[in-house]
């Protein structure tokens, strides 16, 4: 690491537009399956909560949405290794379709703690929409996504809705974070 540095969004992964093309269709997909059920949309907090926000502007079905906030990364691009669970459900979710939506799926650990803590309390049906799935070569199995948006190479993103230490939530398209050298 050099002095004096900078972390800035760097190349454009997923422009706005191809953002809005993926909605859409996950979007459409879920108006589809879950029409006629009893949805609830359970969005990880913070990083998902854009997404959120754009997605159920493209379901034509009922719905009810709730929070989870958790931590996984407690700071920068580096993993704890520990889920904390901040702020709970203020929702009981037993015999709803509990549909779980998550900004990036990176090792998988978050979610699959997260399945796991929602699967005792009886869910009628409990999947996962993931706006972005890392590319990810260990051996160790990870959740399995029913609504992926898409497939990005193994490397730390940022923009709508996902941070570097709570900066560049704001930007509305998704880019790839480099360190910039200051003089
Ligand atoms: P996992 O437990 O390794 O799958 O990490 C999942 C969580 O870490 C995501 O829900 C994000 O909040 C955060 N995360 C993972 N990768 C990135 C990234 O590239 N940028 C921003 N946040 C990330
Ligand atoms: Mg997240």
């Amino acid at each position: 690491m050099v002095k004096n540095d900078a972390h800035e969004p760097g190349d454009v992964l997923l422009s706005a537009e191809e953002i809005a093309d993926v909605v859409g269709r996950l979007g459409r997909e879920i108006s589809s399956d879950y029409h006629g059920r009893d949805l609830i949309l359970v969005n990880l907090l913070k990083g998902g909560v854009v997404f959120l926000a754009d997605l159920i502007r493209q379901l034509s079905i009922p719905h009810q949405i709730d929070f989870l906030r958790v931590s996984s990364y407690e700071d920068g691009t580096g993993s704890s290794g520990i889920v904390r669970i901040i702020e709970d459900l203020g929702t009981n979710v037993a015999g709803r379709d509990v549909l779980i939506v998550e900004d990036v799926l990176d090792s998988g650990r978050t979610l699959s703690y997260i399945l796991d803590m929602l699967r005792i309390r009886s869910p009628r049906s409990l999947e996962v929409c993931s706006l972005l799935r890392k590319q990810f070569v260990t051996t160790s199995p990870r959740p399995t996504i029913r609504y992926l948006g898409k497939e990005i190479p193994d490397v730390f993103v940022v923009g709508y809705g996902l941070d570097y230490n709570e900066r560049f939530r704001n930007l509305p398209y998704i880019a790839k974070l480099v360190i910039v050298e200051k003089l």
